[in-house]
């Protein structure tokens, strides 16, 4: 198991799409994502998909965080999944705007439109299949790690560019934070840790 270095927006690697799994119980398989694990953990991160380790094939690892679950969104932390040759279907044609931040675009969040209700089927390590519907904010983050296998990162997504920001400045962000219940907890953090908050949203 090791740590492994994150490739950055640029990078050839996370425009290409990534290779189907032959073998799901393949031991290389497993060490892949125990290595994806180790990197989240050390990040204290949530979600990575294999490609932004620099391996192209078609793997995502993630948890649900208790302290990262919006505070308007019924949710159970989910303990360490791994998924391999993950494919979603939206059950619905209903699209939601979510904030997002990525790994591979260190310092910036922008909003997406993301489908709100999918089913998501994949490999487990053991080669089981499984199948889940999820919604609203666990199915934004399935889609953002999934896209990753098709080579797309969320700007590619977003239909409105002035929704791109800064961590450091999160004014957009800001003036939304008390209107959006499904805000991720440490976006919610973000905010209120933003030291020009008081002087631009006064009024
Ligand atoms: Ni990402």
């Amino acid at each position: 198991m090791a740590i492994r270095q994150i490739a950055k927006m640029g990078h050839p690697v996370l425009r290409k799409k990534a290779a189907p799994v032959d073998d799901p119980t393949d031991p290389d398989i497993a060490r892949l994502a125990a290595d994806m694990q180790d990197t989240l953990e050390w990040i204290g991160a949530a979600g990575i998909a294999a490609p932004q380790v620099y391996d192209s094939r078609r793997v995502v690892v993630y948890r649900i965080l208790a302290d990262r679950i919006p505070s308007g969104v019924a949710l159970e932390p989910l303990p360490w999944t791994a998924m391999v040759n993950p494919e979603i279907t939206p059950l619905s044609d209903e699209v939601g705007l979510i904030w997002e931040r990525c790994l591979s675009l260190p310092g910036l969040h922008g909003k997406v439109p993301r489908y709100k209700r999918i089913e998501i089927a994949y490999r487990t390590l053991e080669g089981e299949s499984h199948k889940r519907e999820v919604e609203d904010w666990h199915a934004m983050l399935l889609q953002h790690e999934c896209d990753h296998l098709d080579g797309i990162l969320y700007p590619m997504r977003m239909t409105d560019l002035s929704y791109l920001a800064f961590n450091a400045e999160p004014g957009v962000l800001a003036k939304e934070a008390e209107t959006t219940p499904d805000l991720d907890m440490a976006l919610r953090a973000m905010v209120e840790a933003w030291p020009a908050r008081e002087k631009w949203l006064a009024t």
